[in-house]
This record gives structure tokens, sequence and C-alpha cells, in this order.
């Protein structure tokens, strides 16, 4: 701890206000800035102690009374990426303005304040520079006390060449020629706000008309080859600004709101205040040629930039223990907001796998609990995963179903209000939830929040004494766990002629019992499927839920398929028993609940031998083609989106896994007459139709595939041909893709994602994993280290004795703060499967095809 605690700012001293002005220079990569802050000295002191890596500062000074003015010597502590000012006299309390001046280097190293180089369509260059400071590298921007609570105003200049755009927090309030020939632009003030969400971005940028929600102009910005994709992203974002407003009852606090596409940015998206920035392929789209999934992912992820104006913004959590706070609510939100606004959609059983994918990393002895002590950055920086955002948006969703979704909403309004402009602990937020609901809210989310893992729920049915028996144990794959958890459970018990009745009971570590009426044709623990956990049935109740699962709603479907499969993992059911469930599936009808299938099926597919895989292949098309059979490969006027999404998974899951050679020839001839522009493949189905060709591909599909990476005309197309190279078989043509993938045609934000790809194929992982190892090094250098995490990931999945062991040895001995979590979740993974893989040995194709 006291070495966590080093990292930790004193707070004798506090800002209140930033004036800060940067000159970013693009041709030379560097930016030189200047600050004047308002500061109070709460305490006497000689020395100030603030954060700043990787810049210099020239100067600080301070301004007493009387026109006295005094100069700090500067010295850093790197390794704490601190700044320490000493004055040559003690510093009494009151308020002052300190002044400093400072360096940086514009690197292309998508943190801090980065330089972004892109060729335009024209072959021009473009050069852009901006800013990513979340976690912590606002620091690498200016110097400054760089903690969320250290709250404080911004007024911010930018000055830059005459021709370029120029954003920043606040509305343009004055746009000057410097006497230089370049434009001074300033920004109106900030509300207080925390150092991670300072924006700065400058670059040859084409903006939208301003539209007016209420009194706020919202705005995106694109370079100008993509400027005309931007009709989806104004729209989202003035539907789901108008959407929260409503929501929380508080009016977005800002008078503007920029969205900005960057073409080179580490995450997703980033929440800065009024000048939210994006990935290109998260903002900006062409909705006549784009699927589903991907015009759902613009919305969400505008949605869930949007909500964090207030979930983040406005307030905001008090240190990084408490990053659910904002990531596990904007998770919620976006989904809550989706919804809403498409609820053809049905964006709740969309969030089903990744919900399922939690409760897999959750059921892991190297999992944590959402809430998590953190001390220096790179454990602030490791707080961004599945358990904050997945986990964390299911267990709201969960609050939120059992407090009522009205009770839950005025409450996140009470909170809101009380708190705007502040810090806050997870605490403030169950005292608003229990003010507003009367419910012990505090000690039944405890259970979910600050324990790591989740139940398993029993039930047994003793048909003699007309009673259900239910009781929790913790869920865990390996070994054993131990944890309690308050579970709001809600049982659907369903009676004749399709009626069903739904009981409500608080489960604690008590076992309960149930009476059940004679009639009783079957139970259904998690009725809804809010809840986060799993249920396991007794064979009796199992027979009946597989006869009465035609009754069910998606989402609780995907959860019987997603339990069954875990319990196989954890070798408490066999997986016969999760088979019979699979046969049913010629008679699903839900995309998100074939996803789930499908990707048990990798899963054995991965681990088995040839004969295993034939089987699975056999078995896959065997319950798949009756569907699409039914289906038809073109889409029917008048089809809904879970329809058309259905359709692209059950081609994908025959072309891919079932290597159906009808399926595959169809592909090759559309993808054929897509290329030639003779007949364009409707966008629901090309994403399908792309991983189907390319796992069955040859060398003129790989230049195909090159070209149209190569000439895409939008950011979809332009991701979709890259990675698709990473799904061919061939030796030749993997060696190839790695090639393209190391070189500079790749962007840095897609290199690592695409590398991870191309391990996750088993006909690609020993070249790829032979280049992960002679390249570690320089992928260190070359990309953010929290990317790593995507190379590590796909371990979990290598179960062949030699590479298993080699890729586990490796990451034991190169180990990386960030991504330290990630590389033991993934051994354990590993471990899972492995084991998985030894007790099917030699049996899957019989298990399959009894
Ligand atoms: N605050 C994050 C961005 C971020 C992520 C900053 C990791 C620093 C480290 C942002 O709000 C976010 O959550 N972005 C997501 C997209 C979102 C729709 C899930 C992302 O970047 O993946
Ligand atoms: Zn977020």
């Amino acid at each position: 701890m006291a070495e966590s605690l080093s990292y930790r700012l004193p707070r004798s001293v506090v800002p209140h206000h930033y004036h800060l002005e940067f000159w970013p220079d693009l041709s030379q990569d560097r930016f030189s800035g200047k600050s004047d802050v308002t500061i109070d000295v709460v305490e006497r002191v000689q020395e100030f102690v603030l954060n700043g890596a990787g810049i210099e500062v020239d100067s600080a000074t301070l301004e007493l009374a009387q026109g006295r003015v005094l100069s700090a010597e500067v010295t850093y502590h790197a390794a704490e990426e601190q700044v320490v000012l000493t004055w040559p006299e003690f510093v009494e309390s009151g308020t002052y303005h300190l002044l400093m001046n400072f360096t940086g280097a514009l690197a292309e190293d998508l943190r801090g304040f980065y330089r972004t180089t892109v060729t335009a369509a024209d072959g021009s260059r473009l050069v852009i520079a901006s800013t990513q400071c979340e976690s912590t590298d606002a620091r690498r921007v200016f110097p400054g006390w760089d903690e969320p609570d250290f709250k404080a105003t911004f007024s911010i200049t930018l000055t830059v060449d005459a021709g370029l755009t120029a954003l920043s927090n606040g509305q343009e309030i004055s746009n000057v020629d410097d006497g230089t020939g370049k434009r001074r632009v300033s920004f109106a003030k900030t509300i207080p706000m925390s150092t991670y969400l300072v924006a700065l971005v400058v670059g040859p940028f084409v903006l939208t008309e301003p539209v007016m929600v209420d009194k706020v102009a919202v705005r995106i910005a694109a370079r100008a080859d993509l400027a005309h994709l931007t009709d989806l992203a104004q729209e989202s974002a003035e539907a789901t600004l108008r959407f929260f407003q409503e929501y929380f009852g508080i009016a977005y606090p800002g008078e503007k709101i920029d969205h900005v596409a960057i073409p080179e940015f580490a995450a997703g998206a980033m929440e800065n205040l009024g000048c939210v920035t994006y990935r290109e392929n998260a903002l900006l789209i062409d909705r006549q040629r784009s699927s589903p999934m991907e015009q759902m992912r613009v919305v969400t992820v505008i949605a869930h930039e949007t909500a964090h104006m207030w979930f983040g913004d406005l307030v905001t959590m008090r240190w990084w223990n408490g990053l659910w706070l904002n990531e596990a609510f904007a998770t919620f939100m976006e989904l809550l907001a989706a919804d809403a606004l498409h609820p053809e959609w049905d964006v709740w059983t969309t969030f089903g796998p990744g919900r399922a994918y939690a409760l897999s990393v959750d059921g892991l002895a190297s999992t944590r609990p959402i809430e998590f002590p953190v001390g220096p950055p790179s454990e602030a920086a490791a707080m961004f995963d599945v358990l904050t955002y997945e986990k964390g948006g299911a267990v709201l969703r969960a609050l939120e179903q059992y407090l009522g979704p009205e009770v839950f909403r005025r409450g996140i309004g009470r909170y809101l209000k009380k708190h705007r402009y502040g810090n806050t602990e997870t605490a403030d937020l169950w005292d608003a939830l229990e003010e507003e609901s009367g419910q012990p809210v505090r000690t039944v989310m405890d259970s979910w929040v600050v324990q790591r893992g989740y139940p398993m729920v029993r039930v047994a049915w003793d048909k003699q004494a007309k009673i259900l028996r239910v009781h929790q144990e913790p869920f865990r794959y390996l070994g054993s766990a131990e944890g309690i958890w308050r579970i709001p459970l809600v049982i659907g018990i369903g009676r004749p002629s399709g009626q069903s009745e739904s009981r409500r009971v608080l489960l604690d570590e008590n076992p309960l019992e149930m009476s059940l009426p004679e009639d009783t044709e079957y139970v259904l623990v998690n009725q809804g499927g809010w809840g986060f956990y799993r249920v396991a049935y007794d064979r009796a109740l199992w027979d009946r839920l597989l006869a009465g699962r035609s009754q069910f709603s998606a989402l609780e479907r995907l959860g019987l398929v997603d339990d069954a499969f875990a319990a196989v993992l954890a070798d408490q059911l066999p997986l016969d028993q999760a088979v019979r469930l699979w046969r049913t599936f010629p008679g699903e009808t839900d995309p998100d609940v074939w996803s789930a299938l499908y990707r048990q099926l990798t899963v054995l597919n991965q681990i088995g031998d040839e004969d295993d895989r034939a089987a699975v292949r056999a078995f896959s098309v065997k319950i798949a083609a009756p569907l699409l059979n039914e289906l038809g490969f073109d889409a029917k006027a008048g089809e809904n989106v879970r329809k058309r999404r259905l359709r692209a998974l059950v081609v994908r899951l025959l072309g891919v896994i079932g290597e159906d050679p009808s399926v595959r020839e169809q592909a090759h001839q559309r993808l054929r007459g897509h290329f030639a522009k003779s007949e364009a493949i409707s966008p629901d189905l090309l994403p399908a139709i792309v991983e189907v060709v390319a796992a069955s591909a040859d060398a003129k599909d790989w230049e195909n595939f090159y070209h149209q990476f190569k000439a895409a005309s939008n950011p979809q197309d332009e991701t979709r041909y890259l990675y698709a190279l990473a799904e061919f078989r061939q030796p030749e043509l993997i060696q190839r893709t790695l090639d393209l993938y190391q070189s500079p045609e790749v962007k840095i934000q897609d290199g690592i994602l695409a590398i991870s790809r191309a391990l996750s194929n088993r006909y690609a992982r020993q070249l790829t994993w032979d280049l992960v190892e002679a390249s570690w090094q320089k992928f260190l250098d070359k990309y953010p280290h929290q990317m790593m995490q995507y190379l590590v990931q796909p371990i979990g999945l290598i179960t062949e004795d030699g590479l298993a062991e080699r890729t586990v040895q490796w990451i034991d001995d190169h180990p990386i703060e960030e991504v330290g979590r990630q590389m033991a979740q993934a051994k354990e993974f590993q471990t899972i499967h492995r084991q998985l893989a030894k007790r099917l040995k030699g049996r899957i194709a019989e298990i399959l095809d009894a």
C-alpha cells in the first residue's frame, strides 16, 4: 500500500481553474503549452507535487501579493509520473496563480496529445493531433493534478495553422489571427471536470451543420474522405442526447457536443465532455452498405459516450476503484437508450452473449470483484475489462428489474442531482436508491459488487412432497470458491395450457423450499433472464425444460444454453446433456441464442482431433441446414432485423464450422458477383459471406480481399476485409496475412486486433505465435500496452500439447503490468479447455452422433 500511495498527490494544494494554451506544431511533431492555474494552498508548504510525464516544464512561477513572484526549481519523479515544484520559501495558505510553460512531443503513440497520419484518397498526407487522457495521460498533455477528484474548470486556447479545425471541450468563443498567420482559437470555460476528460483536436476536419437539441448544438466531425458517412451518427447523437436529458431529468451541462472521428484511436471511443472522440468505424457508417450489427455498434457507442456526459463527466468516481460507476452505468444506459430508440433490435437479448462472456471470466479463480483497489496507473488501466463493463452492466440491469424501472430511474436522478460537479463512491449510489425505493439495496448489491464471482443456483424437485428445493453455491470452473450472494430470484412455474406463474423471493445462505402445484409442467429459475447467476436443474426438471423451451424468451433460452455448457466445462454436467439441448436448435429462431451455440461449437472444434472435428462439422450441418432451407439465402420483403441476423448466423455456422460445400459454393459465387459489381450482396449477409469465403479461400481470394481492404469506401468494409485475411487456412496465405499485419499499411489501432484474429484461427495459430514471440518487444514499442490483452486472450483456446505449454511459458516469462490479470485468465481458460479435451478425448464424435 505504501508503494501505491506514492502515486497519489498530496491534498495540500488544490486547483480550481486551469487556463491552458497550446501551440501544436504538426510539422515538427511537438507542442508547447502555457498554463495559468488558479490554486488554493490549503496548508503552508514549500513544495507542490503535481503530475507530469513525458513533458518538460520550462518554468514555473507563483504570483504573490504586491507583485512578488517566486520561481520554482523543477524536479521530475519519472516512476511516479510526478513533477515537484520547490519554492525558495514556504508558501502560506491562500489563493494563487501558478504559471507554467511546458513542451512535449506529438508521437504516434495513441495517448496523451498524439499525432495521427493518414493518407487521403487523393494521395495527400493528413496529419491530425488529438488527445486521449483517460485514465492517467492528461499528465502527458499539461502539468496538473491528474486524479479524478481534483475537479476544476478549464479555459482552453489552441493556436493552429489557418485552414485546420481546432476543437476542445467548450464552445468556440473566439477565432482570430495570432499575428503570424495562425489562428488562435479559444473555447468557453467548462463546468468543473476531471483532468482525464480534457480534449484537444486539431486537423483537417469537416463538420456537419450544428443541430440544436434544446440548447445544445450537436455536430459530427470527420476527415473529408469520410464526411459523407455521418448521418446515422448525427441522428443518433441527437436522439440519445434527447433521451438522456429526459431520462435523468437533468439538462446536458454544456452548450455543444461534437463527436469526432479520429483515424488512429486506441479504445473504441472516449467521453471527453463536449468533445467525444471515436475510432472511425465506431462513428462513421454507410447505412446502405452496413450490417445490422455494425449499425447497432455505432448507435450503442454513441449512446454509451453520451450517457457518460452525466455518468462520468457530471458525476465522477472519486478514484479508479470506482470505475464501474462510469463504465457499468454507461454500458447499462447505452442499452436502455438503444432499446428505446430501436425496439426492433432487441438489444437486451443481444447483450446476452456479452453478459455470458462476463459470467465465464467471473467463473475463474483469477477474476476480481467489480470494485477493486487501484494504486499505480497500470492498475487503473487494467480496470477497463469485462468485469467492469459487462458484469457491471448486467448487475445494474438486474437491479433495475428488481426495483422496477421507474423507481430505479428516480433513484438515479436523485444521485446525479445530489452529486453533480462532484465525485462519488458506490455507497452514495446505494443511498440514493435506498431513499427512493425503501429497499435494502446496499446489502443486496454489495454481494455482487464487492465480492468476486457469482452463484450457481441448484434446484431439485421432490415430486412426492410436491416441493421445490433451492439453494446456492459459488460457481467456479476449477477448484472451489467461497461466497454467499443475496439473489433476487424470479422463478417461473409452467402450468398446463401454456400459463405460467412467477414467484419472487430473495435467496440467501439458507436453502429454500417452495411448494409446487401438482400440475407443474416446468420450473424456470431466472425467469426474464436478468439475474447474474447460473442455474443447475436436477434431471427431472431438465427434461421438462427441454420440452417446454419454446415458451421461454430468447434471453431465457440463451441462459439455458450458456449455463449447460458452463456446467460441462466445470465437469458438473456430462456433455450429452448439453447436446440434448443443442439438438432442439433446428427450431431455434433467435440469432443471439444461435451465437451462443456457435461459440460452444467453436470450443469443441478447437479442442478436438480430426475425427471430432468431422463430427462437429456433421452435427452443425444437421442442426443448421434445415433452418437455412426454411429461411432461404435471400431476405424476404418485410423481414425484421432479427430474422436477417439469424440467416447470417446460420450461413456462417454452416460455411465456417460446418464446411458445408453448397453454402461455401454459394458464398464464393455471390462474393465474386459482389466484387464484379454485377450483383451486390445484401449488407445483412455480407459479413457472414466474407467469413465463409475466407475459411475456404485460395490465393486469388487473398488478392481480392487485400484489394477490397485497400480500396474500401467506408471504415466497416476496411476492417471487414482486413480481419477476414486472418481466417485463411493455407500456410502461405497466412504468412502473407501476417506480413501485411506488421506493415505500415495497417493502422496501429488495428494491428494487434488483427494478429489476435489470426491467433484464434486454429490453422494459423502456430505461425502466428512464432511471430508473436519473435516480435514481442517490437509490439511493446509500437502498440499501447493495454492492447496486448488481445494477443493474450486467444491462448485460452489453445489446447494442443507443445504450443499450449509454450504460450503459457512465454507469458509467464514476459509479464505486462497492464495485462497481468488477463494473462492469468487466459492461462486458466487454457487449463479448463485442456481438461475438457482430456475428458472428451475420442468421445466427441460418439456424443454428437448419438
Ligand atoms: N471511457 C472509455 C474509453 C476508454 C477505454 C478509456 C479504456 C481508457 C481506457 C469509453 O467510454 C468506452 O467505454 N469506450 C468503449 C466503447 C463502449 C461503447 C463500450 C471502448 O473503447 O471500447
Ligand atoms: Zn465508457
